[in-house]
């Protein structure tokens, strides 16, 4: 696992956007999207060069359980507002959150994803250390599933809603084993909510408190980390 010092999140979008354009030149990729503050950078940038994801194909991490594509707060909406109608994709994925039928999302996200072997992921991390919404607890071998969000990703993302309780407190999500599928992961944290994660990510041992340990296993992971979520490390 290697990690890179940037000066903020505009700055790792910056270098994150040139990785994925330089792939994007090679050939047509699948391309795994995460939402959340820590994306929007790349996105930003994506949209400013002349990069055509015409022929490619795009995989999200996870959706809200309960809202539709219409909803502001679907992680559908975010992907359409931030990304998809400046740079529409040959075919983009997104978990069904309206769907309340698990079952059967789960079953159409995994043959797409048996389909589309993901070449880069980009990933957030949750103060708790999620990936995904795979909170502590969920076995390395997950794959796609349903999970109750936790408390603090509940706390942590009402700053998207008017208040806690309209937070969905489910979600449907990739699982850790189909994110270590990827060929490539690009992690970006920025900021001192991030350092306890960041710490045990990098220093700690792999396990299922901190699901995004699991990461230290995979053989090309870049970290794009700032002061701020770098703070708590032994060697900066
Ligand atoms: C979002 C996702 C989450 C976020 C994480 C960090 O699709 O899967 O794991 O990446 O909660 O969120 P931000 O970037 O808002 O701090």
């Amino acid at each position: 696992m290697e990690w890179i010092k940037v000066k903020n999140l505009e700055h790792a979008g910056k270098l994150v956007a040139s990785q994925i354009e330089a792939l994007v030149k090679q050939k047509n990729i699948v391309l795994g999207l995460a939402t959340g503050s820590s994306p929007i950078p790349v996105y930003d940038y994506l949209i400013k060069s002349d990069i055509d994801f015409s022929n490619s194909i795009s995989i999200n991490l996870d959706e809200y359980v309960g809202l539709n594509q219409q909803d502001p707060q679907s992680y559908y909406y975010f992907m359409h507002q931030h990304l998809f109608q400046f740079k529409p994709f040959k075919k983009s994925y997104i978990p069904d959150g309206s769907n309340l039928n698990a079952e059967e999302v789960i079953h159409e996200y995994e043959e797409i994803l048996k389909q589309y072997p993901i070449d880069i992921q980009l990933l957030g991390i949750g103060r708790n250390g999620h990936i995904g919404f795979n909170e502590p607890g969920t076995p390395f071998n997950s794959r796609t599933h349903k999970i109750a969000l936790a408390d603090s990703t509940i706390e942590a993302n009402q700053r998207f809603f008017t208040n806690k309780e309209s937070v969905p407190r489910f979600a449907y999500t990739m699982g850790l084993a189909n994110i270590m599928q990827a060929k490539q992961i690009f992690l970006i944290a920025c900021g001192k909510s991030k350092s306890p994660a960041i710490k045990a990510l990098i220093e700690g041992d792999i396990t299922t408190d901190l699901p995004a340990s699991i990461l230290q296993t995979h053989p090309n992971v870049t970290l794009y980390i700032d002061d701020g979520a770098a703070s708590l490390l032994n060697q900066v």
